[in-house]
Parts: C-alpha cells; sequence; structure tokens
C-alpha cells in the first residue's frame, strides 16, 4: 500500500510540475500575510507627481497634509516613497538612502510617519537596477527586507526593471519570503505591469499586483515609448477589467496610482476615481496633497464612493453593458447592496432613460444577484449625496463627457 502512495505522490508530482513552466515552492509560512490588506489599501505615492525628485522634507509635510487635509479621517494611511530614495550599500552590503535627500535617515522618518498614526512604504526592484537606475534588490533580497524591517517600513513595492533572464515568480516568492522572515507585517506590492500575468499566480505572493504599465495623466490616451507604453485612464480600465475574478479581499488587482488633481477636468477626475473603486482598485493618490483644490479633495475625500471601494466582500465589479460609448458597471456590496455606475466614454454629454429593472442579473463569478426586477432598492447618488426615487422608477439621467453617474442600491 506504501509503495502505491508513493508511486501515486511521485506521479503527481511530475504531473504537476510538466502543468507549471515555474515551479517555485512556497510554503505557507513564507506568505505574506493575507490580513495585512482585507480591503484594498489607500495612501499616497511620492511618483505621479515627484518622480526622482524626494526628499525626506516633503515626505514629512505629505504624511502632516495628510492628517491635516481630512485624507486620514477618510481612511488613507500609507505614505509611500517610490523610486530614488536609494544611496549606496555600505561596506556590509546593506541599502542606505540618499545622504543629501535623507539626512536624518530612513528610520526617524518612519518614527515621525508612525507618530501621527500613518504607515511608510518604500520601493525596490527584483533586479540590478531600480527603474530609475538606483541600486535594485537583486542578490541582497534577505538584506533588504531586513533592513526595512529595521527601519519600520509597513509597504514595499517591488519592481521589474532590469530583469533580463529573472524569474517573476521566483523573484517575486523570494522576496515576499525574505519580507515574512524579516518579522516584520509588511504589505506586498508586486510591480511587473502584467507583463508576466502576476495576476494569475501572485494570489499567495503578494497584497497587491499592477496589471498594467504606468498610468499617463489623460483621460483617453495611449503613449508608445517603443519598449513600453503609458495608459490614459480608459485604457487602464479596458485591461484591468476582464481580471475580476483574481481580485479579492487580501490581494488585489492593481490598476496603478491615482491621477486625480494632476490635471484632468474635474469630470475626468471623477470618473478616473470612482471607476477605480467599481473596481475595488488600491486608491494610492498621486498628487501634491499639500496644495490641492477643493474640488480634488472633495473628489478624493467623498466617503460614500470609497465606501464602494472598500467594501467588506472586495469583489471587483464587471461592465455589465455597453451602448454607444455609455457603459454600465455593477459591483456587489454587502448586505445585498450594489453600486450601479453609469460612464460617459463620448466627448459629449449625453441623457439617458434609467430603468434598472432592465438591469436585474446574476453575477455567475460571485453568485449574487441584482434583483431589480423583483425587488425595489431605495436608491442613493453619491456625488450629489442624495436619495432618489427607488429602483421600480425610470429617471432621466444627464451623464456629461469623460464623466459618471453612480448610485448605490440598498436592499
Ligand atoms: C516603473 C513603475 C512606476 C514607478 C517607476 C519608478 O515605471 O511602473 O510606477 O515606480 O518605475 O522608476
Amino acid at each position: 500500500m506504501r509503495k502505491i502512495i508513493l508511486l501515486f505522490a511521485i506521479f503527481a508530482t511530475v504531473v504537476a510540475m510538466a502543468q507549471d513552466p515555474q515551479p517555485v515552492q512556497i510554503n505557507r509560512a513564507d506568505l505574506p500575510k493575507p490580513d495585512l490588506c482585507k480591503t484594498p489599501p489607500m495612501g499616497w505615492s511620492s511618483w505621479n507627481t515627484f518622480a526622482c525628485d524626494i526628499n525626506e522634507t516633503l515626505i514629512r509635510e505629505v504624511a502632516e497634509a495628510m492628517i491635516n487635509t481630512g485624507l486620514y479621517d477618510a481612511g488613507y494611511r500609507y505614505v509611500n516613497m517610490d523610486d530614488c530614495w536609494h544611496g549606496q550599500r555600505d561596506a556590509d552590503g546593506f541599502i542606505q538612502p540618499d545622504p543629501e535627500r535623507f539626512p536624518s535617515g530612513i528610520r526617524a522618518l518612519a518614527d515621525y510617519v508612525h507618530s501621527l498614526g500613518l504607515y511608510l512604504g518604500i520601493y525596490s526592484d527584483a533586479g540590478s537596477e531600480t527603474c530609475g537606475g538606483k541600486p535594485g534588490s537583486q542578490g541582497y533580497e534577505y538584506q533588504d527586507a531586513l533592513q526595512y524591517a529595521r527601519w519600520g517600513i509597513d509597504y514595499l513595492k517591488y519592481d521589474w526593471c532590469n530583469t533580463e533572464n529573472v524569474n517573476s515568480r521566483g523573484a517575486y516568492a523570494l522576496m515576499a519570503k525574505a519580507l515574512r522572515q524579516s518579522g516584520r507585517d509588511i504589505v506586498f506590492s508586486l510591480c511587473e505591469w502584467g507583463d508576466t500575468q502576476a495576476y494569475s499566480w501572485a494570489r499567495d505572493i503578494g497584497h497587491l499586483w499592477r496589471t498594467t504599465g504606468d498610468v499617463n495623466c489623460c483621460f483617453d490616451c495611449e503613449l508608445d515609448f517603443g519598449g513600453w507604453k503609458s495608459l490614459g485612464v480608459l485604457a487602464i480600465l479596458d485591461k484591468n477589467e476582464p481580471l475580476r475574478r483574481f481580485a479579492g479581499p487580501g490581494h488585489w488587482n492593481d490598476p496603478d496610482m491615482l491621477e486625480v488633481g494632476n490635471g484632468m477636468t474635474e469630470s475626468e477626475d471623477r470618473a478616473h476615481f470612482t471607476m477605480w473603486c467599481m473596481m475595488a482598485a488600491p486608491l494610492i493618490l498621486g498628487n501634491d496633497i499639500r496644495s490641492m483644490t477643493k474640488q480634488t479633495l472633495d473628489i478624493i475625500t467623498n466617503r460614500e464612493v470609497i465606501a464602494i471601494d472598500q467594501d467588506p466582500l472586495g469583489i471587483q465589479g464587471l461592465r455589465y453593458r455597453i451602448e454607444s460609448g455609455i457603459e454600465y458597471w455593477l459591483k456587489p456590496l454587502e448586505n445585498g447592496d450594489w453600486a450601479f455606475c453609469i460612464l460617459n466614454r463620448n466627448l459629449e454629454e449625453r441623457t439617458i432613460n434609467l430603468d434598472f429593472r432592465q438591469f436585474n442579473m446574476r453575477d455567475n463569478l460571485t453568485n449574487n444577484t441584482f434583483a431589480s426586477a423583483s425587488h425595489v432598492y431605495k436608491v442613493r447618488n453619491l456625488w450629489t449625496h442624495k436619495d432618489e426615487a427607488a429602483s421600480d422608477k425610470v429617471r432621466k439621467v444627464v451623464i456629461p463627457a469623460h464623466d459618471v453617474v453612480v448610485y448605490r442600491l440598498s436592499y
């Protein structure tokens, strides 16, 4: 009997290896803790506005603005340094910050950020160098994870530049293990741009993974830089939507950081923010929150829209219907509620007669039913913050160009 079991085990292993082109052994104890990100992480990152021009004063001021502007109260917690905080490795190989930009060191910065009740994030790369040409973590994974833990880091974004001949799943699993063994709870954000389909294998390796190339601050554009593309809001939306089955509590599709407040129109900013919430995306702000307008602040602190993003079910919304540039999106929420969003991709305003009863449907992925044909939901407009007629009444809806109308339908 034992022999048979042994033979079967060998056979099963051989079959598994044959099916998996990248057999990477992962033990439970090496995995990041999924409950670190039960809902999509919310915070800020330096990259979209400041690129490589960052220093400790900026990070401190941003952390203070997070509190003073009310962003903390709306749920934002992570203050993330992106690329270019790095100096050189010391004689023992430990990475050090740029001594001119971060003269007080990262530990002091983390202490300060923590004293405000916030978390500090850092950035590295699985290759020899980061995308900005700073030292990467390749060959230093355990040392870097240990250094981050000693500094009190809470979040690591791990990029994918300069990784020729590197196995992505192996490289990310290695850093996941190093982070876990550092003894500190560190959110792990994979950033391979979807190039190696991290969404299909990273569920147990990280808490979030980029699904696309870099976001560009425009609503409807795509810029080709030869080797890589930068994508506007709609282009990212189209790439991220089909991946909804891979997302869920503790592991999220990441369609990249927000560009709200960075130059699009108010409509476009509102649509961008709302669609990221409909997709249960991480909400990582990319604007200068020390000097934003009230209009920008109102968008990024709309609690009712944020609640769609942060809903405990953690289900990424689905695009249910498209009619001449008007898209209807639905997202199942807790207690039988639904978010219902109409997106206008057109360059002109559109007026529609909306009858929720025509959208009665079952989400086959999650087995949730939008029972609008048989049930009357309460309807609340999440941008006007007004209760409207119940779901059995037809309504006329005006959706400005590149804008959205979004409702919460309560059971
Ligand atoms: C890549 C990432 C960006 C940013 C830069 C930093 O392009 O996708 O989000 O981190 O690197 O160099």
